[in-house]
């Protein structure tokens, strides 16, 4: 028989077959709710979890072929389920010739290993769904290490069933310690080295993001960071609003990062808007580090727009998720620089969206309701992140000699030019809106009296 080499080994617990790959999920929840016993029960009902573990598996396109809701009463240090439920989900398993049983729930690598005897099939936990799930979205060299990282660190603490899953196959006996040992000792050892280099690539990758961010800050471009509940439409949102914005300055980003492009504002401005990975709720543990990376961007963005999916009936669960997540990281919830966008307005019916769309202007401490799919509403949207951003900026009015093209150039490259006025003497009357950093140089080289917002 054939040795597995580490990497076969490393790339076990994930779920490599995964497309089409027949499957069950299972939601083992306690009959009690014991508060702070169970994070994510505090916001959700079993029902609401359970649609969430199946919508996490659909979305990695697993063929789900069963799901199976279960109540429990005592969690069994052995297999986690009560030994009927085993049975029970063992001849399901046979029956519909399931090849991967997803428990929404965390097991130890004991119990995984019982329960995949037990089922002859191969069983993954919340995180290890998770992990799938982040390993498949991240698209930034940072997201794919520190998913890696994370990747490991799960694998490194499961390593006795490598070892067991070693000795099968090598048909060994298990007495005397014997090579079983020695092997998990070896891989533990080449994952550690492993680990190492990572973090060391992270440290790199890190430092490049720093210095790329520091030339951006000479781009007068402010940032706006999309975050949101995974699925809420992000992708889309982001799509919709920088469609076919692939201008030069574009491309500076956008090779070293597809999830940032040029975002344009209604009065020429122009802000660049960073895509983020999904929020999942009940992060286990050992991803929030790997998660938090990649939300770097977010704490450095000058606009947040989290975005929810308003026609699913979850909605409220998630963006408190969402809103506990942007907590941790220093952002309040209502924090000046967060707009609350309501996207899937086409998936209402005409009496919600009619309510959704009245009234309000568009910089109103008020959500924006919007269509990602059909564009509804996304002007409403530009509108208010354009105010948002111009809280902070100054509004000047200056008046140009009408052969002072390149001054009038120059303000158009520089400032957001709100309106503009030819008298009969040729002169330009101009309204600009200029960032604080630009300020003194407009006023040096063209006078201009502040204006009325
Ligand atoms: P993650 O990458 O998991 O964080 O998801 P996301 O928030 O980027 O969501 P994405 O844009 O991938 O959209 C998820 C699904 O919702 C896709 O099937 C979209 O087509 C759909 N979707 C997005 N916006 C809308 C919308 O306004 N209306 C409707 N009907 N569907 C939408």
């Amino acid at each position: 028989m054939s040795k597995l080499t580490l990497n076969d080994r490393l790339r076990e617990p994930e779920l490599s077959a995964a497309l089409d790959t027949r499957t069950l999920v299972v939601g083992p929840y306690p009959s009690i709710h014991r508060p702070g016993a169970d994070r994510a029960a505090s916001a959700r009902s079993p029902e609401a979890r359970f649609e969430e573990a199946c919508g996490l598996a659909r979305a990695i396109d697993l063929n789900l072929v069963a799901s199976e809701r279960v109540t429990l009463n005592v969690i069994r240090p052995a297999t986690y389920l009560g030994k009927g439920k085993v049975e029970e989900i063992a001849e399901l398993v046979k029956a519909d010739e399931i090849a991967l049983v997803v428990m929404d729930c965390a097991l130890s690598p004991v119990q995984q290993r019982n329960l995949e005897k037990a089922f002859k099939a191969k069983v993954i936990d919340r995180t290890g769904l998770i992990l799938e799930i982040f390993g498949r979205r991240a698209r930034t060299s940072e997201g794919v290490l520190q998913v890696e990282l994370a990747h490991l660190a799960y694998q490194k603490s499961r390593l006795v069933r490598s070892w067991t899953h070693l000795e099968r196959q090598r048909g060994g006996f298990g007495f005397l310690g014997g090579p079983g040992e020695t092997q998990i000792e070896t891989d533990r050892r080449l994952i550690q080295e492993r680990m190492i280099r990572i973090e060391r690539d992270l440290e790199g990758v890190k430092k490049t993001r720093a210095l790329h961010r520091a030339s951006r800050s000479d781009v007068p471009y402010p940032i706006v960071a999309l975050v949101g509940y995974t699925n809420a439409g992000k992708s889309t949102l982001f799509n919709r609003l920088t469609k076919a914005e692939v201008v030069a300055a574009d491309m500076l980003f956008a090779t070293l990062d597809p999830t940032m492009r040029l975002l344009k504002l209604p009065h020429g401005g122009a802000a660049i808007l960073s895509d983020t990975v999904g929020f999942i709720s009940d992060l286990p543990t050992m991803l929030i580090s790997a998660f938090r990376a990649t939300l770097e961007e977010v704490l450095a963005a000058d606009v947040i727009l989290h975005v929810r999916d308003i026609s699913h009936e979850d909605s409220d669960a998630q963006s408190k998720d969402v809103e506990a997540i942007l907590g941790e990281l220093g952002v309040a919830v209502g924090a000046e620089r967060v707009i609350e966008v309501w996207n899937k307005l086409d998936k209402l019916d005409p009496e919600q969206r009619m309510a959704m769309l009245d009234g309000g202007e568009a910089d109103e401490a008020q959500p924006l309701a919007v269509s990602a799919l059909t564009g509804e509403g996304t002007e409403r949207l530009l509108d208010a992140i354009e105010v948002r951003l111009a809280q902070g900026r100054s509004l000047l009015e200056i008046e140009l000699e009408g052969a002072d093209g390149q001054g009038l150039h120059w303000l158009y490259e520089n400032t957001e030019v709100m309106g503009r006025e030819t008298s009969d003497d040729g002169r330009v009357q101009l309204k600009v809106r200029v960032a604080p950093d630009k300020l003194a140089r407009v006023t040096r080289r063209f006078g201009g009296v502040t204006a009325a917002q």
